[in-house]
């Protein structure tokens, strides 16, 4: 146990939440919110002989003021994957006014949410739950028979795998050999920049090279490319170790936290990649991360991710395809590209905007239907009017998606509040009220 801290530090009130860590690790598990029929005393001690009875272990208790009762208070109990849940929450639904399920097993229990992080130090959980390790090659890839490359990737992964919120991302010392690699890569495509990139980017692309060390003869740090994007945009940067889900990298996005590999493609073919590396995320993504409509645009995507159904998730998913990665947008009446497959492709961000492939417009409900190739160039692209309408959209688009609860990050506490009921929305549009009378005031003086 690491003692009691106070949660929940909102517009200046401090709730009276008490907040109990048993584990330096946040729980993966079954997440369970209930609130007790009101006044009963000593009421906590009868939850937790629940626990005992069916073995379950707990990570994290909290108590806090209900979200459905406000003279009422509630608990969220974070379970390790231990002893008979079900039992214990059969149990505790009988004890309970109400009783919420969010669980990483949502698919064994109907009633149950999609776990989703609520605090941006929960993404350390997403350290472990990699689909693929980094250091696991296949055999078709360019590195699988260099001993020395995959012990590389090893070194990367790990770095990756032990890294927490919070701390530096440790400074690599790239070899001669991966240098020379993000050279080519870099001198090729940066030729294309200013006639082939959309005009946020090659804004913010400057101040990259000024700020983080983005030239030819330098792979810029992880770390630098971080601290940067904070002060642009809020966003930063986290190494990832392999591959995500998609549940969880577009969750990181609606922390404004955005996963990135740190190791570079094989330098046998520079200018191929089968699989994102350091030149697709800082050439390809990172520019645009410092752009503050397109941060919100991506953040939105993230927002509308957490605790969706799985099919929602895909459609999710198929829309940042279309436009984080393969993304076209309207400028003078000239197509430009914004996506990261494109900024890090040489020849597809020229392919793409030839006349070749079909281009539409970005219509959610439509783009996140199209199927996709990942290993040959896209058939169709999709443009975007403005990142702000774009926005909006995916703002329209969410609205759709089945959940039965709303959520907004607060920067303030780097958290997500979960936004389901009349008294959490009630302070909410107080907050906006006293936003709107600074606004009013300004504009006043102006
Ligand atoms: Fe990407």
């Amino acid at each position: 146990m690491h003692g009691i801290e106070v949660d929940g530090f909102s517009n200046g009130i401090i709730e009276k939440t008490k907040t109990m860590r048993l584990e330096n690790d946040s729980a993966l598990g079954t997440c369970l919110v209930f609130a007790p029929p009101a006044e009963e005393v000593g009421v906590l001690a009868k939850y937790l002989a629940v626990f005992e009875k069916y073995g379950v272990n707990l990570s994290h208790i909290e108590s806090r003021p209900s979200t459905r009762m406000p003279e009422n208070y509630e608990f969220m109990v974070e379970c390790k994957p231990s002893g008979n849940i079900a039992g214990a929450i059969n149990d505790i639904k009988n004890k309970s006014e109400y009783l919420k399920i969010i669980s990483r097993d949502y698919k064994d229990n109907k009633d149950s949410i999609p776990w989703f992080p609520r605090r941006i130090r929960d993404l350390d959980c997403f350290a472990n739950q990699i689909l693929s390790y980094g250091a696991e090659l296949d055999s078709d890839h360019p590195g699988f028979t260099d001993p020395v490359y995959r012990a590389r990737r090893k070194y990367f992964a790990d770095i990756a795998y032990h890294y927490k919120h919070g701390q530096k991302i440790p400074y690599v010392d790239y070899t001669k050999e991966e240098t020379e690699t993000w050279g080519q890569v870099f001198r090729q495509l940066t030729n294309l920049y200013p006639t082939h990139a959309c005009k946020e980017y090659n804004h913010a692309f400057p101040l990259l090279v000024e700020n983080c060390g983005f030239k030819e003869d330098n792979i810029p740090q992880l770390e630098d490319i971080s601290n940067f994007l904070k002060d642009c945009t809020g966003f930063t940067i986290r190494p990832v170790a392999g591959l995500l889900s998609s549940r969880d990298f577009l969750a990181g996005l609606a922390f404004r936290v955005f996963h990135s590999t740190q190791y570079i493609r094989h330098s046998s073919i520079p200018l191929y990649t089968p699989e994102p590396d350091v030149c697709h995320e800082l050439l390809g993504h990172v520019p645009l991360f410092a752009d503050p409509d397109f941060a919100q645009f991506a953040q939105e995507i993230g927002l509308a991710s957490l605790g969706a159904p799985d099919e929602y998730i895909e459609k999710l998913a198929t829309c940042f395809w279309f436009t984080i990665e393969f993304g076209l947008c309207k400028e003078n009446g000239q197509l430009k590209a914004y996506g990261a497959g494109l900024l890090s492709s040489f020849g597809e961000i020229q392919y793409a905007l030839g006349t070749e492939p079909e281009v539409r417009p970005f219509e959610p409900a439509k783009t996140a239907l199209q199927k996709y190739p990942i290993t040959e160039f896209q058939p169709v692209y999709y443009v975007a009017e403005s990142f702000e309408d774009a926005k909006e959209k995916m703002i329209k688009f969410a609205a759709t998606i089945p959940r039965d609860f709303g959520v907004r990050y607060n920067a303030y506490t780097q958290s997500i509040e979960v936004l389901d009921s009349k008294h959490h929305i009630q302070r909410l549009v107080n907050n906006i009220n006293s936003e709107i009378s600074i606004l009013i005031d300004s504009l006043k003086k102006i």
